[in-house]
């Protein structure tokens, strides 16, 4: 344990997120089983608690069997390790030392308006800036009272439930730190710090945090409750400078409040809260030996199999804010332009389906399908369908595509970090070339290697595709290796200690 860990590890940690490190469902024969929670989030918190002595993790009970195991411990904590061992064997153990998991049951309606109407989409929305202005979104009646009977009562559970967590850590003698992520919990902190004034309160948002503007989307009451929310913290923390830059800028110009943007802090009831950038990363080593099992292995043969003279890849859930259909319509006008590509290349997407309970989610995921339709029908041969769209959930798949694509696509409109296109540019044998939006976190890191996309130019992006389908084997060398570096030197667990680097600091200040 470093100095950092060790600076407060005194007091214990306690993370706080939506989704947990696993999922437990009920087979048909009645066995329990256990499953890793789904996301880039929860890969990179693993990582951290794995790291870290005693940790406690709050999330949400999502199934029926995670009740089942709430119910079973009365509400309360319990080891994760232990309990994965006595109900599922030594198979099911394969979790995060010493980790107590606090799962919290909320009411289903509550739930329901919290995640699928305000969460997603009006905040994600607000924050990736998606909607057709003239169009959408419309605050009705049913937004307020989502937000006043879901979101903000789901965030006073939660709030309550950290509290007595914290409370029990104070009885022990020592002071926790929380760690609240991402954009379920904005209103959490500032609940907490009522009944606990002395606990050092963290919050990582990891979606983009556009300028003030963006927020008059929401009114007054609802978008102060998010800032007031927020600066119920110490660290309010983004993946980007510009994230963090945005935020203080809200704070100012929304609430009036003094920001030192050279100190990046903002004063507040006599309270300082520091606005920090932590770029996320990945675990090149665990993803490095996944690559090598059999079920990989076995992707990677089929792979070969589809690949002809090129292979374009690209790896998404099938959210609105990852420009899939202009991908497609690039890739359609590349064709056009290029009739000497036909047969010759192939584009692979590996589409996770997500949040299709939420509408504009579903009515993308057509939207998808039909794009990949249309230009399948309009250049497609006999033997050969330039896109073959995959959607399911396969992680063995997409690391083996990893491996053996010649060009990696993202082209999110706006997106974090874009942990795809850390994972891709490790793992690649074939010097593929990583095409990358400028507006995702992770063009701050990895733009010098990347072949530049402009999310909203199709035209661009057609050009592009060919640039990096056709770059020179040196060029090609050059920047994958060099990407590949960027991400090994600075991996999850650089994140990891850059930020309790940061909270030792200002806990001792
Ligand atoms: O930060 C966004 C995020 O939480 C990612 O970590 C994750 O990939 C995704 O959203 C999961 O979304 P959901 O929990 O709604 O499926």
């Amino acid at each position: 344990m470093g100095e950092a860990e060790a600076a407060i590890d005194d007091g214990g940690l306690i993370l706080v997120s939506h989704r947990g490190p696993v999922q437990f469902s009920r087979a048909d024969d009645g066995a329990r089983s256990a499953e890793r929670g789904g996301g880039g989030l929860v890969t990179a918190l693993s990582s951290l608690a794995g790291q870290l002595g005693e940790a406690r993790w709050v999330c949400a009970a999502l199934t029926d069997e995670d009740a089942a195991v709430v119910a079973e411990h009365d509400g309360a904590s319990f080891d994760l390790d232990e309990h994965l061992d006595e109900h599922l064997g030594p198979e099911g153990g394969d979790t995060d030392d010493g980790l107590r998991l606090r799962m919290v049951t909320v009411d289903d309606d509550a739930h329901e308006a919290f995640y699928s109407i305000i969460a997603n989409p009006l905040l994600w929305f607000v924050q990736h800036e998606l909607w057709d202005r003239p169009d959408a979104p419309d605050l009705t009646r049913r937004e307020h009272d989502a937000f006043e009977h879901g979101y903000a009562v789901v965030n006073r559970r939660f709030a309550e439930v950290v509290a007595e967590e914290v409370e029990e850590v104070a009885a022990a003698g020592g002071r926790a730190t929380v760690m609240v992520h991402d954009y379920h919990f904005y209103l959490l902190a500032a609940l907490v710090r009522e009944r606990c004034p002395d606990v050092f309160l963290h919050h990582f948002v990891h979606i983009p945090w556009p300028q003030p503007d963006a927020w008059r989307v929401l009114p007054p009451p609802m978008r102060e409750a998010v800032f007031t929310g927020l600066l119920g913290n110490d660290v309010v923390a983004f993946h980007t400078e510009r994230f963090a830059r945005n935020f203080l800028l809200g704070c100012q110009e929304l609430l009036g409040l003094d920001v030192d943007l050279d100190e990046r802090t903002v004063a507040v009831d006599g309270r300082t809260v520091a606005a920090r950038a932590y770029p996320v990363s990945i675990d090149p080593e665990e993803l490095g030996e996944r690559a090598t099992s059999a079920e990989v292995g076995e992707h990677e043969r089929a792979l070969w199999g589809l690949r002809r003279d090129y292979l374009i890849l690209r790896v998404d859930r099938t959210d609105p804010s990852k420009n899939i259909v202009r991908g497609f319509r690039a890739f359609d006008l590349l064709l056009r332009d290029h009739p000497e590509l036909a047969e010759r290349v192939t584009f692979l997407a590996l589409l996770q389906p997500s949040r299709q309970d939420v509408e504009e989610y579903a009515d993308y995921t057509q939207a998808i399908r039909r794009v990949v339709a249309d230009v399948n029908l309009e250049h497609g041969t006999a033997d050969w369908q330039p896109i073959d769209l995959r959607l399911e959930e396969n992680l063995d798949q997409a690391v083996a595509a990893y491996l053996v694509f010649d060009v990696l696509v993202v082209n999110a409109i706006v997106d974090g970090m874009n942990l795809v296109a850390k994972e891709a540019v490790v793992l690649n044998r074939r010097e593929g070339v990583l095409a990358l939006s400028e507006t995702t976190g992770a063009y701050e890191e990895l733009g010098d290697f990347a072949v530049t996309l402009y999310p909203f130019d199709v035209a661009q992006q057609a050009e592009a595709l060919y640039q990096a389908l056709t770059m020179g084997a040196d060029e090609r060398r050059e920047r994958s290796q060099g990407a590949a570096r960027w991400v090994r030197d600075h991996d999850v667990s650089a994140w990891l200690h850059a930020q309790l680097a940061d909270i030792a600091a200002l806990r001792g200040a």
